[in-house]
């Protein structure tokens, strides 16, 4: 659990910059997310929206030719990008549910309990109730109880998505970057999403990609927008949409731009 005050930032970017190769990504991004609240990040397609979130764990390193190239990511204070930093405690800590969630090539149990039984967070005794618990909370559960040691490819791509997400919060992480975590949902299943978004605010910092502008609206508190690897503006939510700074801002949430 987060032991910052509420006010403080979880997390604090700094004059951040990442480059493919030669290709620049992000330019200059400096902002801070929120303890406990939930942070939506927008702009249009390729704007550098999933590159951002996976600079904030690290996840970023495991592409290739990704480079972060200058600036720093505070997390509770301290440089994660830092020599001194411990990488695999970061990614528990802030953990992430990528745009494309791949599920292991293991059984579902298995899935949901491979980074708390690699940290040590669950009794073998424990385990099914463990996974049991996290399977609930993403609406899964009733789904997948007679099958838990089927392989997980065997479910649907947004099962496997709901999957990760147990996946992820069996971690016990303090933050949750997530990156379009409705994408291959439907109505129903976006909308238990929704709830447990709303939910995991009162214990959780979440960072949450979409495309879906009234989700956007529904479940975030304040909002970054990303314009051609710029964050040109951010602020509470309810400012972006009704009262923007920015003509590029006004016209991508009017649904004129991306
Ligand atoms: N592995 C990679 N190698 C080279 N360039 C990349 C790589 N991944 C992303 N890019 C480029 O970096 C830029 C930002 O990509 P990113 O995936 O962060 O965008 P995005 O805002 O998440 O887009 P979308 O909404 O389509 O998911 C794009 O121009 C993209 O083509
Ligand atoms: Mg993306």
């Amino acid at each position: 659990m987060p032991d910052s005050p509420s006010h403080a930032p979880t997390l604090e970017v700094r004059d951040l910059q990442v480059h493919y190769g030669r290709s620049s990504a992000l330019t200059n991004i400096s902002c801070r997310i929120p303890s406990r609240q939930v942070t939506a990040v927008m702009g249009p397609s390729g704007c550098g929206k999933s590159t951002f979130i996976k600079t904030l764990n690290r996840t970023l390193e495991l592409t290739p030719k990704a480079r972060v190239r200058g600036g720093s990511v505070l997390y509770r204070g301290n440089d994660i990008y830092a020599s001194a930093c411990n990488v695999d405690d970061i990614r528990k800590q802030i953990g992430i549910i990528h745009q494309r969630p791949v599920s292991f090539p293991m059984t579902i149990k298995e899935n949901v309990l491979f980074g708390a039984r690699f940290h040590k967070l669950v009794r073998r005794a424990d385990e099914t109730d463990y996974a049991r618990k996290y399977l609930e909370r993403v609406g899964l559960w009733t789904e997948v109880r007679d099958r838990l040691g089927a392989h997980a490819a065997t479910l649907s791509g947004g099962q496997q998505q709901r999957l990760c997400l147990a996946r992820t919060l069996a971690n016990q992480p303090t933050v949750i970057l997530m990156d379009e975590p409705c994408s291959a949902l439907d109505p129903a299943a976006t909308r238990r999403i929704e709830e447990l978004i709303g939910e995991l605010e009162r214990d959780y910092t979440i960072v949450i990609v979409t495309h879906n502008m009234s989700q956007a609206r529904r479940v975030s508190r304040n909002a970054l927008f990303f314009y051609d690897g710029r964050l040109m503006e951010a602020g509470p939510t309810q400012q972006i949409f009704e009262d923007p700074r920015e003509s590029l801002t006004r016209e991508f949430v009017t649904g004129q731009i991306g």
